[in-house]
């Protein structure tokens, strides 16, 4: 048996190829100087082969990706001229639900104080770890428009919560909150909507009581958003549904210094599956084609990766990298410096070279 780990490439839309390509660079380096055994496999995905041809995940490439490959690495998925995103529903939705990746883990740790946007709060303060429920909630696609484009229209998404996904998510976060020490906060909206989300609290009441050291508190998820910026430093696991991860991560991104430093990772724990390795961020239009994009939210991206595979000296080593090309201000103008992407990448890559 082989112990190659082949590595689907996605590199998308807008500034997903220019991440990609530095993604690219920082997994050649883990193959090249760290003996790593990869085999990288790019694949033609994303809005001009969709506007070429009509395609977007071939059902058959979908179970040799499954079948074949360790990981899915993309870069973003979004572009203008697809406005209905048909695309990159198919695409992201067929990978994230294909595989069952009901686990997404965002983690947004602050690398240096100058990135922290709150005045007085630095990198001690800012260390968060969302586990984004990935499987189900208002995403699953359940509802419908009646009377389209009359004043009688009705349109409606369903928000499908089920024991089974509830369970397993917070089931991982418990896990994970115990094995890092770290405080769980549970985010929900219970008090409004009171069919889906007590279920969440009900379940959490039946987990936590597994779990009695684990510190871990609920909060609803207006007030988790005001806290967070009050008191980041109280927050540490946060976990919460579909729709609420997707914001609240961009929330935690944003006070960790930005979309363009964080990184993402779509699993199955104990699946068997291919995990989908991605940025936070999307395809950034305004900045696409321009050099401007931050390539760290894929570099750390790509540190998540070689940590699902075993190689959690590689990802640390990434991390620091990064965290010193940013305190010497070689980095993209989102994080304070003056480089492009491709220079902004080869300062963390040179570190990594001369044996960080
Ligand atoms: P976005 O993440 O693309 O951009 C939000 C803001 O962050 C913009 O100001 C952008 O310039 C900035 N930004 C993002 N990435 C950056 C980087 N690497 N370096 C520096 N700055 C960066 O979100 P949006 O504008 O809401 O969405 C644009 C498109 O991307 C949409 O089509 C959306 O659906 C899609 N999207 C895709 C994904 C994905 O593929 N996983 C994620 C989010 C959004
Ligand atoms: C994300 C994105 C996606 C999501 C979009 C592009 C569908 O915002 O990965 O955070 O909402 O999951
Ligand atoms: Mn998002």
């Amino acid at each position: 048996m082989s112990s190659r780990h082949r590595l689907a490439l996605i590199a998308g839309d807008g500034i997903g190829p220019e991440v990609m390509r530095e993604g690219q660079r920082l997994l050649e380096w883990a193959q090249a100087r760290r003996g790593i055994p990869l085999e990288l496999w790019s694949l033609d995905l994303g809005a001009e082969r969709y506007l070429r041809d009509g395609t977007t995940l071939p059902a058959e490439l979908k179970a040799e990706i499954r079948g074949t490959c360790s990981a899915v690495l993309l870069g973003a998925l979004g572009d203008p001229r697809v406005p209905d995103h048909r695309h990159a529903r198919e695409i992201l939705f067929g990978l994230r639900y294909g595989f069952d990746l009901f686990a997404q883990v965002r983690p947004s740790r602050a690398l240096l104080d100058r990135v922290v946007p709150l005045t007085g709060r630095g990198k001690k303060d800012i260390d968060f770890l969302v586990f984004r429920e990935g499987s189900e909630g208002a995403y699953s696609g359940i509802g419908g428009q009646l009377r389209r484009d009359t004043p009688f229209e009705i349109a409606i998404e369903e928000d499908v919560n089920t024991r089974h996904g509830v369970e397993r998510i917070l089931r991982v976060a418990f896990a994970r909150a115990r094995a890092e020490g770290r405080p769980l906060c549970v985010a929900d909206k219970s008090n409004a909507l009171r069919h889906a989300h007590d279920l969440w609290q009900r379940v959490f009441a039946e987990v936590r009581s597994e779990y009695s050291d684990v510190r871990a508190e609920h909060q609803y998820i207006d007030a988790l958003c005001h806290e967070l910026i009050r008191e980041p430093a109280r927050f540490s696991l946060i976990v919460t549904t579909n729709l609420f991860g997707d914001i609240v991560s961009d929330l935690c991104a944003a006070l960790a210094g930005g979309l363009g430093l964080a990184p993402s990772a779509c699993l199955h724990p104990g699946g068997g599956v291919p995990g989908l390795f991605e940025p936070v961020h999307g395809s950034a239009p305004a900045l696409a084609g321009r050099g401007q994009a931050n390539p760290i939210a894929m570099l750390r991206t790509v540190g998540l990766l070689l940590e699902s595979l075993g190689y959690s000296a590689e990802q640390q080593a990434i991390e620091a990298a990064c965290a010193e090309a940013l305190e010497s201000f070689e980095c993209t103008p989102d994080v304070g410096g003056t480089l492009n992407t491709h220079a902004a990448a080869s300062a963390v890559l040179q570190r990594l070279q001369s044996g960080n």
